[in-house]
């Protein structure tokens, strides 16, 4: 790999033993996947915000680089922290949060605590080289902005960030970002969630081009998440909608390797539809904006749900949800307000507690979780008929 002669300093240690450490693992991880340079970034996304009492060596390397002095280059979101609401073991689990907390506030990051980190605290325009974690926020960096990031990993994300700078090889080169699979739609009501989940499972880690559909933004998020989750999948294209797919000819290199259909009978598949013997419903991964929860809580005015029901928002919509006169109807209905990741606190309940989510992500993530889309969620929690 060919260094800039401050990279070469920086990676000598001139810059102190913890950034040399940082410098020498981007450029071994960069020769590993072919990279031949190191090229600045814009921001980064950092995904290890679990304080999981097990990840000692994790807090090593941070407790060097904080005493070290070493704070971040660039702009550097922060990915949500766990729930503690579930179980007294989930606490216990998640026991090195305060220390980690500590270490990413003296790395000089900012903690806005969302993997929806697009919707207010870290922005990407198109073409910005970014390295971030976070495998839903990848993807909507890649595919709804146009901005160029791989999907880095925790500790990764950590070294970039300090550095300012990511190997240049896949999705920040063009030839990466070229449709390989495309989707053809027979749907008459669209769940983005399902498709997303579809979509990952058959096009696993290849670039699915989808002939046009009109998603909106949170469609475009739910998808995501689920693709990114069910099938490694960095980018997606949608034809004349996302912003490096003006249409069919100019994103494939020649023809698509594979053409698949999918259709109704397929997003109905995956459902439970409505389910009695769930325990919760949860909705809100990845977590929802502000205008998401909006017009979800339109449906819990004057109602009861019958069973425990959560909406996890992003932390900065769930200040400004709880400002209207609809949080309070939320609230009267039994729905709990949370602003944090529920995959955590999920994974230890206890089996017998089933979740019914309309989630794609969280179904993937979730053993024994069932699926349904959000009327089917509204319905099994009594809400709507
Ligand atoms: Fe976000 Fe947690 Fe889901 S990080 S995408 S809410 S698993």
């Amino acid at each position: 790999m060919k260094l800039e002669p401050e990279q070469e300093a920086v990676l000598r240690g001139e810059s102190g033993k913890a950034l040399s450490l940082a410098m020498k693992t981007l450029v071994e991880y960069g020769k590993a996947f072919g990279a031949v340079r190191l090229v600045p970034i814009k921001s980064g996304h950092l995904a290890g915000t679990f304080g999981v009492f097990l990840y000692r060596s994790y807090y090593n390397i941070l407790q060097q680089l904080v005493a070290e002095g070493v704070r971040v280059k660039v702009l550097t979101t922060l990915n949500p922290r766990p729930g503690h609401d579930f179980n007294l073991i989930n606490q216990l689990v998640m026991g090195g949060q305060r220390r980690l907390d500590g270490y990413l506030e003296a790395l000089g990051v900012t903690p806005n605590y969302s993997c929806v980190c697009y919707e207010d605290a870290n922005m990407p325009e198109l073409g910005d080289q970014l390295a971030w974690a976070e495998s839903s926020a990848v993807q909507f960096a890649n595919s709804v902005l146009g901005a160029r990031t791989n999907r880095n990993s925790i500790l990764i994300d950590v070294c970039s960030a300090v550095t300012g700078l990511t190997p240049e090889f896949g999705y920040l080169l063009d030839e990466n970002r070229r449709g390989r699979l495309l989707v053809k739609l027979k749907v008459d009501r669209m769940d983005a969630s399902a498709l997303g989940y579809i979509i990952g499972q058959k096009a696993v880690n290849r670039v699915p081009v989808i002939e046009h559909y009109d998603f909106n933004r949170i469609e475009l998020k739910n998808m995501g998440g689920a693709m990114a989750a069910a099938g490694g999948v960095a980018m997606f294209h949608i034809e004349g909608l996302t912003p490096e797919c003006p249409d069919l000819k100019s994103v494939f290199n020649g023809e698509p390797e594979d053409t698949i259909t999918i259709t109704q009978e397929d997003l109905d598949a995956i459902r439970t539809g409505r389910s009695d013997d769930a325990a919760m419903v949860v909705f809100g991964c990845p977590q929802m904006t502000y205008g998401e929860t909006v017009e979800l809580a339109e449906n819990f005015v004057n109602k009861r749900v019958n069973r425990p029901t959560y909406f996890y928002l992003i932390p900065e919509a769930k200040i400004r949800f709880m400002a209207t006169d609809l949080y309070n109807n939320v609230i009267e209905a039994g729905v709990k307000i949370l602003d944090h990741c529920p995959i955590a606190g999920l994974m230890v309940r206890r089996e017998s507690k089933k979740v019914l989510t309309p989630s794609g992500k969280c179904y993937y993530y979730l053993h024994g979780t069932d699926y349904g889309t959000v009327d089917d969620c509204l319905r099994t929690c009594g809400v709507i008929p």
